[in-house]
């Protein structure tokens, strides 16, 4: 018997030496048991990091809808599968039961297959938190097609970039979207994307807030009568444990952001047990992850591994902050939460907001509380601990990636002592490594390093669509034989884990992973600007906030300055989206650079940060006067 369910330290411990010493007998109990194959696997496990390649159930076939639907047909039919809490607090929720989310992901199948949509082909789903968004991904599952959903955020450029990398044949998305008291022309962005989008065959549009929205003739339509139209059964795909699932694109510290690729199998087991035991979920729970499913944490725990356990899990389309900053807490209450996931910059927005909007609300159900995408602080830890948690729910402050499918380093509620700030053990499965800058494994604790994998798990991403070699090149060069997450963490003299940041170029901002490639890409577009070069600064809201230095080609005055602010703006928002502006643009004559010609990011990040104590050696720079003209105009 497989310990799918762990409940306190002692058997995390003998779970996790057991998942270690026998890695591929313990992935195999949990296979074997919790889950629908239409034929087991031959190998559990071939890898060579050195490729890299990874293998998890080969030969098994499978439909991974199937057991995230049709298997709890027989016991939980009538049960919720999805929750819909809409924008609007005066517009009612929508329950989903597990029979009609069944019919829903087979009409929509059906349309798909209608429309010549075919195992392998590429699907883009551009649409807000409306239940269409997990149903549509649910559909391409169901018949093997390869979703690609792109959070409807991102710019028109950004969603055009996303298409043509992964050749998508369609596109689903709807006329508009809410958010707040503002509503969004998702179609328009859209239309304007697909301009530059040769390989979109036809695009299917949900009705949601019902705008006057251009229908491009024989390219678009509306997918209500279609879906009505459509047969109520549609028989699963079989699929091969490795068979692709789906692209997420994720950024990176250089380049074009990649699309990383996760395959079927490995990504249902690791998924399913992690939700299972990171949250505690028991039968009857209702659980709410606040994430977008544009984002892995989406992706993962709030369609896949959520309904692979039958449980119910609640969508919300709206925003923390609308109609005010107590809409969390009245979902909660409403809809009697007992897990409840977020992030730290969502904790920190709303511990500014008093705690009147907290204390109006019954939040006795919650149980177990979640944090993902950043480092938490010590005080949006205890902010969290004390007034939603009341002191009695566990925080677990759970670390992983879009390349990782799952959760990694997390405490198990209930069972691992919580401390703040860090996110204490790998879960069962996981072999985490610290490195020197030598490549010598950290071997003992209290060390610091940068973090790595040693061995394979699961749900890892096995490539990048279409370039392998940056794949290997940015996760396994590094180190030899092992997997670098791009972080940095400390571990104590218990052996917890404490993730620090990252230790390259890539920017967390709210919780949203930003390269600064594209972003001075966008800058550089403006036609007064010569270069940039764009840093991250800690931010009491968002953890860290951009900072542009900007080279213009022609030096112009003051009020000048602040119209070509907002015009850099404006670029980034429409290139990459408005998670990407920049809180503040200095104006500089040069920019640090090493005599082979790269920017001295390190030292720019010291200086937006207010911490030009220790600069390091400048000396060598290729310009190092141009260092103390940038620290004597920062802003
Ligand atoms: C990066 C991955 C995976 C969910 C959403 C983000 C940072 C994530 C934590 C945490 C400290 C964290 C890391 C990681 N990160 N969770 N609990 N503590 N840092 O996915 O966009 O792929 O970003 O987010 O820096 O590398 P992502």
């Amino acid at each position: 018997m497989s310990n799918y369910h762990i409940k306190h330290l002692e058997e995390y411990y003998q779970v996790y030496r057991k998942s270690v010493r026998e890695p591929e007998h313990f992935w195999e109990e949990i296979a074997e048991e919790h889950f629908l194959w239409y034929k087991k696997w031959d190998n559990v496990l071939t890898w060579d990091f050195s490729k890299p390649e990874v293998k998890w159930f080969e030969g098994a076939k499978l439909n991974i809808t199937v057991n995230c639907i049709d298997r709890h047909l027989t016991t939980s039919a009538n049960k919720t599968a999805i929750l819909f809490e809409p924008n609007n607090p005066n517009e009612a929720a929508e329950h989903i039961t597990y029979r009609q989310l069944h019919k829903r992901v087979c009409q929509f199948a059906n349309v798909l297959k209608d429309k010549g949509i075919k195992k392998g082909d590429r699907v883009c789903i551009y649409l807000p938190m409306i239940p269409e968004l997990a149903i549509a991904t649910l559909a391409c599952a169901r018949i093997g097609a390869i979703h690609s959903v792109v959070f409807a955020g991102f710019s028109s450029t950004a969603l055009a970039t996303r298409i043509n990398d992964s050749d998508c044949k369609m596109v689903i998305t709807s006329d508009g979207s809410y958010r707040g008291a503002k509503t969004i022309d998702l179609k328009g962005i859209v239309d304007e994307a697909l301009n530059e989008c040769p390989c979109v065959e036809s695009v299917l549009v949900v009705k949601r807030i019902h705008s006057e929205i251009n229908m491009k003739e024989g390219r678009d339509e509306w997918i209500a009568p279609l879906l009505e139209e459509a047969y109520e059964d549609c028989v699963p795909e079989v699929m091969d444990a490795e068979d692709p699932l789906f692209i997420l694109y994720t950024s990176g510290s250089t380049g074009m952001p990649k699309g990383m690729v996760h395959s079927t199998a490995g990504y249902m087991v690791y998924t399913a047990y992690t939700f299972k035991n990171v949250f505690q979920y028991k039968e009857g729970d209702v659980y709410w992850c606040t994430a977008d499913i544009g984002w892995i944490t989406g992706h993962s725990y709030i369609v896949y591994g959520p309904l692979a356990n039958g449980a119910t899990t609640v969508m919300f389309e709206g925003v923390p902050s609308y109609p005010d900053f107590g809409r969390f807490w009245d979902i909660v209450e409403k809809h009697k939460i007992n897990q409840f996931y977020t992030a730290p910059t969502a904790i920190r927005a709303l511990a500014k907001e008093g705690l009147e909007l907290v204390e109006k609300y019954d939040l006795s159900s919650l149980k177990v509380l979640g944090s993902v995408g950043e480092p938490i602080n010590e005080e949006a830890w205890h902010w969290y601990n004390d007034n939603i948690g009341k002191k009695q729910s566990p925080i677990v402050d759970t670390w992983w990636q879009t390349e990782t499918g799952g959760i990694m380093i997390t405490p198990i509620p209930f069972a691992t002592p919580t401390k703040p700030t860090y996110a204490t053990l790998p879960f069962p499965g996981i072999q985490p490594a610290l490195m020197d800058e030598e490549g010598k494994e950290l071997k003992e604790n209290q060390v610091s390093g940068r973090l790595c994998i040693k061995f394979p798990w699961p749900s890892m991403a096995r490539t990048i669509w279409g370039n392998h070699q940056r794949y290997k090149d940015t996760y396994f060069s590094a180190f030899e034989n092992k997997y670098f997450t791009g972080d940095g963490a400390l571990r104590d003299e218990v052996g917890y884990y404490r993730i620090t940041g990252r230790v390259d170029d890539v920017i967390i901002v709210s919780g949203h992973n930003l390269g600064t490639a594209p972003i001075e890409d966008a800058v550089n577009e403006h036609p007064a600007v010569a270069e940039s070069a764009i840093v991250g600064f800690p931010h009491d809201i968002k953890g860290n906030a951009l900072y542009g230095y900007v080279i213009l080609k022609d030096v112009g005055e003051g009020r000048v300055h602040d119209n070509l602010r907002k015009e850099i703006n404006q670029i980034i928002t429409e290139h990459v989206g408005p998670i990407a502006k920049l809180d503040k643009i200095q104006f500089t004559k040069g920019l640090p650079k090493t005599r082979s010609g790269k920017i001295m990011r390190r030292i720019l990040r010291k200086i937006a940060s207010n911490d030009t104590s220790n600069l390091g050696d400048t000396s060598t720079l290729l310009n190092p006067e141009v260092v103390q003209d940038i620290m004597d105009n920062v802003l």
